[in-house]
């Protein structure tokens, strides 16, 4: 470990910390709305492929190369003597500033939401779209949300981000796997149940495998370098195979409950799949109001609560990436460096908070060439920094680790903290996958996608 650098206390830690950034808003809010999206199951298969071929041994080359460093992921290069590839660490950072500045919108809405089911008022999902244009309360939410961040980020690695993330994780699995079962008994379940895991591959086309593709870094937190500054805090006595491993699972599968959950709970109320953000905003008051009052405020509450809880992990390791960055580069002390992020997410926030119909410039903010409709600044961002730059870095580190530094170096990396490594099935298939079906796959996607979602130019 570099002298003087912080570290989680043991790999328990790291993991909760991992997986409390891959679980957030993108498990819970952002994929059924997605799988709605991408007609249900078509979706969900694409994106599980994706999250096993490409992310896992994506996310597993990140964390090695933030632990072999020692920096955070602007930095990570330049230990490693290839310092040219900053260039993509600090698109890392530039993303995750992007994201988090919508991120903390919708976590905003949630936090009031949140208060909205302590106070019995289920009508609310009645209102959703009157409720995010009000802005006064919105942002008051978000500023709350952001200083919560930029407290707990203040704090550092082992008192903050990994406390935070212990108690809270096993606490959001327990509740999620109780609505679960609940949303299993309702009416509507198997309506729900088959639009969610009855392939039906007519659905398919580009735009599905698009959104899958940048749902899969999304949720699992790749492409811009945070596991790799977290990995920067790991130990070398601890395995990052079978730690990634339990990351990709503990993801993958908290967003397939998720789905199971809110699918029942969406034909049951008779809303639409395609709802798009609003979707679990609009329909879990109404579930919850149909708990009768007392159970209802309090699995409401707690609903909510929890969601609050897991985008905060989710959002304390966004902002990590900028605060590493200038703590690191800088030499900023952390307390400050945390304010400064916090006033620039929050600006950049502004427009995407006001693109809900407040604002009709933001609202129609941009129209693709070609498309028929405009998208708001919030899918705009999400289109730019998410579902294209998200994978973008994924391929970068592919080729990085493979044809740069080289297997070799990865491989050693690896090994520490399980010495067989090398001689295992799993480095076969880490070792192919980074080889030859991320750089094809990925690299193959984002010509097509740039092309035919941003310019119009029909491929297939
Ligand atoms: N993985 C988070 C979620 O699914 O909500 C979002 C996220 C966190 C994306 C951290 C990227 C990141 F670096």
């Amino acid at each position: 470990m570099a002298p003087g650098r912080s570290k989680f206390s043991n790999k328990f830690g790291f993991i909760a910390a991992a997986a409390g950034s891959a679980v957030g808003l993108g498990n819970i809010w952002k994929f059924p709305f997605e799988v709605g999206k991408g007609g249900g199951s078509a979706f969900l298969i694409i994106y599980l492929l994706f999250c096993f071929v490409l992310c896992y041994p994506i996310l597993v080359t990140e964390i090695a190369i933030g632990r072999r460093s020692q920096k955070s992921a602007a930095m990570a290069f330049r230990p490693l003597g290839h310092p040219e590839w900053s260039i993509i660490g600090i698109l890392g950072v530039f993303c995750g500033i992007l994201i988090l500045s919508f991120y903390n919108i919708v976590a905003g809405w949630v936090l009031g939401y949140f208060v909205e089911m302590l106070l019995g008022n289920f009508e609310i999902g009645q209102h959703f779209g009157e409720y995010v244009n009000d802005i006064a309360e919105v942002g008051g939410y978000t500023i709350a949300f952001l200083i919560a961040t930029a407290y707990i980020v203040s704090q550092g690695i082992t008192k903050g981000i990994e406390k935070a993330s212990k108690i809270l994780m096993p606490v959001l699995i327990a509740i999620i796997l109780v609505l679960t079962i609940y949303a299993l008994t309702l009416d509507g379940a198997t309506e729900g149940i088959v639009f969610y895991l009855i392939p039906d591959l007519s659905k398919l086309n580009l735009n599905v495998i698009y959104r899958a593709l940048g749902q899969s870094f999304f949720s699992l937190s790749l492409g811009l370098g945070a596991l790799m500054t977290y990995g920067s805090y790991l130990s070398r006595k601890e395995n990052i195979v079978s730690a990634g491993a339990m990351i990709t699972v503990a993801d993958v599968g908290i967003a397939f409950l998720a789905g199971l959950m809110i699918f029942p709970f969406v034909f049951s109320q008779g809303i639409e799949p395609e709802g798009g953000a609003g979707l679990i905003f609009m329909t879990m008051p109404g579930i919850f109001e149909s708990m009768g009052p007392t159970l209802g405020i309090m699995i409401g509450s707690l609903f909510f609560l929890l969601l609050a809880f897991a985008a905060l992990t989710s959002t304390i390791s966004l902002m990590e990436l900028p605060v590493a960055y200038l703590v690191d580069k800088h030499k900023v002390k952390r307390k400050n460096a945390v304010w400064y992020a916090a006033a620039l997410i929050f600006l950049l926030g502004i427009p995407s908070m006001l693109g809900n119909g407040y604002s009709g410039f933001f609202t129609n903010f941009i129209t693709y060439i070609g498309a028929e409709k405009p998208v708001n600044f919030m899918d705009f961002v999400t289109d730019v920094a998410s579902n294209t730059l998200l994978p973008f870095g994924g391929l970068m580190v592919s080729i990085f680790a493979i044809y740069v530094w080289k297997r070799r170096k990865l491989f050693r990396e690896l090994s520490h903290g399980h010495s067989s490594f090398p001689k295992t099935f799993i480095a076969k298939y880490i070792g192919f996958s980074l080889q030859y079906i991320c750089p094809l796959v990925l690299g193959a996607i984002f010509v097509i996608t740039i092309l035919e979602i941003f310019f119009g130019v029909k491929i297939f």
